[in-house]
């Protein structure tokens, strides 16, 4: 069963969705898969999110190179998940890959994901 606050891909047309409350069924939506973050790997300089903190800011970069943001191939959103509270972000095509929030919290205590079209969902 799919956790919540996990992301799911539609397998026919592409949407990502996020499960923000469990039903009380535990029937399987077939045309639903979810999305397995990456951490490292091919690709990883890329995507994988970097945190840093500047004041009272959280400013989180895409990947140590510089990603496309073309409509073909972008970063869609960055999230910054607090515990119980997540911070989003929605890119569009070419804005610059990243994402700044005001959070006091401990920036080791905080999670990061971000959405590209053509390879999938990153986490750190
Ligand atoms: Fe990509």
């Amino acid at each position: 069963m799919v956790g919540e606050g996990k992301l799911l891909k539609c397998k026919i047309c592409g949407s990502v969705l996020e499960k923000l409350v469990q039903g009380p069924e535990t029937a399987n939506c077939d045309d639903l898969e979810e999305l397995t973050p990456k951490y490292d790997g091919e690709g990883s300089q890329k995507h994988v999110p970097i945190l840093e903190r500047d004041g009272d800011n959280v400013i989180i970069k895409v990947g140590e190179i510089t990603h496309p943001m073309e409509v073909e191939h972008q970063i869609c959103f960055i999230e910054l998940i607090d515990e119980d509270v997540t911070y989003r972000k929605t890119l569009k095509p070419g804005e610059e890959p990243k994402a700044v929030f005001k959070v006091e919290t401990d920036i080791n205590k905080l999670k990061t994901r971000e959405y590209c079209n053509v390879h999938g969902l990153w986490e750190a």
